[in-house]
């Protein structure tokens, strides 16, 4: 059978049908359990960024990014004015994509970065592995980063992706002298032009299940890999959490995705939201792609290639198995490793209890070391892979 598209839908013209034709893929999550409270219940596979994508379009049709992109590097803080010369049409656009939604609560957002101080550590192995991993089994945000101009340079798209994950974090994240504002409005003009660039790849169309990509949908999936898979291991590990830096940690993201241009009425207004609606869109969409795989595969060799010592390939695979299990795995053709699964297996748990005071003694001593040393060694490689970087507007799809 043909996949499911709306190019197909339209042609077969039974899109008034879809709801029947496809009950497993329906969008059932309800807009009262978001920070709106309510909303239109447009299903979000159908809606992408209407204020973004035509602008940009436009831009890239009018060759006026180049010279955008190079006035865009000078604009890095959140609280610095726009730079003179942007286009006028962009310009209205990014004053208005910059501000904050009105129930941002800066005092959630400090707390935030309590959690962020705290937990960093675990944070950077989480982003990094847990997230990064699971991306590549996103089946259409695989296609979408393998095939978009990015997907030729990963070391360099991951530089920009952990830069968003360092940003947000950050001290001063939603502050006039921090950086993920900035961050996430060039992110969602980055995602415009992908939308308007990928349809006329030669490679997208055979490939992909839709015409245009990155719908609001597949932002609260991606979404989900980020802070809902984070929150769910630190759970299963059992760190403790208190309830407020839980609730901050999920505001500073909540507050990240209306940023990145998703409707309010579809961003979870809690914890037990956000699950349920990961439940419906996450858990069932991953599988594995054969563009998928040559990225899990690039990202498992990007460690070693800068820490020979403890970064592995073989620790990192032995990681990502233990933290999204054994199906992704294979999926992945991540090797079993005969040392390191069964030690991940045994001792993170007790490692993670002595590390957060509630056992007393390292019960595995070496493994505790070996433990410790990689979270820092991963924390430290996905900062500096955040290095001062700018994030541009692509105007190309993947080189042939
Ligand atoms: C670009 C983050 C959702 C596909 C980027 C960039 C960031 C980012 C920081 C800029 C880095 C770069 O230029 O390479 C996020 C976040 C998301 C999200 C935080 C959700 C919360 C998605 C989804 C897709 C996607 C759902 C596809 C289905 C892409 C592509 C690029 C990109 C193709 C451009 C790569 C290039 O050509 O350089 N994203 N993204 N993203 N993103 Fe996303």
């Amino acid at each position: 059978m043909e996949p499911l598209s709306r190019r197909n839908i339209l042609k077969a013209g039974t899109i008034g049908a879809l709801g029947a034709a496809v009950p497993a893929r329906t969008w059932t999550w309800s807009p009262q359990g978001s920070v709106a409270g309510q909303g239109v219940g447009a299903d979000p596979r159908w809606v992408w960024d209407p204020e973004a994508d035509a602008l940009v379009a436009d831009l890239i049709e009018r060759g006026d990014v180049p010279q955008v992109n190079a006035l865009l590097r000078t604009w890095k803080k959140n609280g610095q004015a726009l730079p003179d010369g942007l286009p006028a049409d962009l310009r209205d656009f990014m004053e208005y994509a910059r501000r904050l939604p009105s129930w941002a609560d800066q005092e959630q957002l400090a707390t935030a970065v309590r959690f962020n101080e705290k937990r960093g550590l675990y944070l950077g192995v989480l982003y990094g592995l847990a997230s990064g991993m699971m991306s590549t089994v996103i089946p259409k945000e695989a296609l979408a980063v393998y095939y978009s101009q990015g997907g030729a340079d990963m070391k360099d798209r991951i530089s920009k992706t952990a830069k968003l994950g360092y940003d947000i974090g950050s001290v001063n994240a939603y502050q006039p002298d921090g950086e993920m504002i900035v961050t996430a409005v060039k992110t969602r003009l980055v995602h415009a032009a992908v939308r308007h660039l990928l349809p006329q790849s030669p490679h997208w169309t055979p490939v992909a299940e839709e015409d245009i990509p990155i719908s609001q949908a597949d932002i609260m999936v991606t979404w989900h890999s980020l802070p809902t898979t984070v929150m769910r291991k630190l759970t299963d590990w059992k760190v403790p959490i208190p309830a407020d830096e839980s609730q901050a940690f999920l505001h500073s993201w909540q507050v990240g995705a209306h940023l990145l241009g998703v409707k309010d009425e579809y961003i979870p207004n809690s914890w037990a939201q956000a699950n349920s609606q990961a439940e419906q869109v996450l858990d069932p969409v991953l599988r594995a792609t054969p563009e998928g795989v040559k990225l899990a595969d690039i990202l498992l060799h990007l460690g070693a290639a800068i820490d020979a010592g403890i970064l592995t390939k073989p620790i990192l695979g032995a990681f990502t198995r233990f933290m999204l299990g054994d199906e992704i795995a294979g999926w992945l053709r991540i090797p079993r490793e005969p040392v390191w699964d069964p030690l991940l297996r045994t001792a993170w748990g007790p490692f993670v209890a002595v590390r957060e005071g509630l056992l007393p003694f390292p019960l595995a001593p070496k493994a505790y070391w070996l433990f410790d040393e990689f979270l820092r060694k991963f924390a430290l490689l996905y900062l500096s892979q955040a290095r001062p970087i700018s994030i541009e507007i692509p105007v190309t799809n993947r080189p042939e």
